[in-house]
């Protein structure tokens, strides 16, 4: 998929887009999408304003896939992520992970969810800055109710397996993006 730039208040890059084409199967009564797929979002809509961020764009992704999602500044691949992960609500559309409609769940049920099932790496990092580095990549373990000395354990053996755990305690002395890959 690789959405095409759109000026701000225009038709959305993603609009219609899908990659549904490539294994049609079917799944209900509803539409022809990928069977097997792990995430599905449908007729995505979300406009900003005046702005169109997204128009009825769909998306499959299968266990083990890797997608990438390219396209120039401003053509709606933030969007797409934040809606298919739960962050951003569509206005309209829907988002389905492991067969449970994620678009219908509740604010604190879909941030549950992010902590349990989805990684992020943001662009820019989204760290704590009061936290070290081993603290922060703890984090989503401690909010999951896990103790601490097993949380940061857990932690920095994450920051070791991406090479950075020499700057676990340091206070986000990071290198590149490990930091936030290993939380
Ligand atoms: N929170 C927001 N408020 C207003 N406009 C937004 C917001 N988020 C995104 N947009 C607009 O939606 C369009 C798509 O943005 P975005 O999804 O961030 O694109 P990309 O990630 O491809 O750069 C852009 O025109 C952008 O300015
Ligand atoms: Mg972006």
């Amino acid at each position: 998929m690789r959405p095409r730039p759109v000026p701000p208040g225009s038709r959305s890059a993603l609009a219609g887009t899908d990659r549904r084409a490539a294994r049609p199967a079917r799944l209900g009564g509803t539409g022809v999408i990928p069977a097997g797929s792990l995430l599905v979002a449908e007729g995505l809509r979300k406009t900003f304003g005046s702005t169109t961020a997204l128009d009825d764009a769909s998306f499959s992704v299968h266990p083990g896939e890797v997608v990438a999602v390219m396209g120039p500044s401003g053509s709606g691949k933030s969007t797409l992520l934040h809606c298919l992960a739960g962050i951003v609500r569509p206005d309209a559309g829907t988002v389905t992970y492991a067969g449970r409609e994620i678009t219908g769940l509740s604010d604190a049920e879909r941030s549950a969810l992010r902590r349990s099932d989805f990684g992020f790496v943001f662009q820019f990092g989204q760290l704590v800055p009061e936290l070290s580095c081993v603290e922060n990549v703890a984090l989503p373990l401690r909010l999951g109710g896990v103790k601490r000395r097993a949380a940061e354990s857990t932690a920095q053996e994450w920051l070791e397996r991406l090479e950075v755990g020499d700057t676990a305690t340091a206070p986000l002395r990071i290198r590149g993006h490990r930091a936030p890959a290993a939380r």
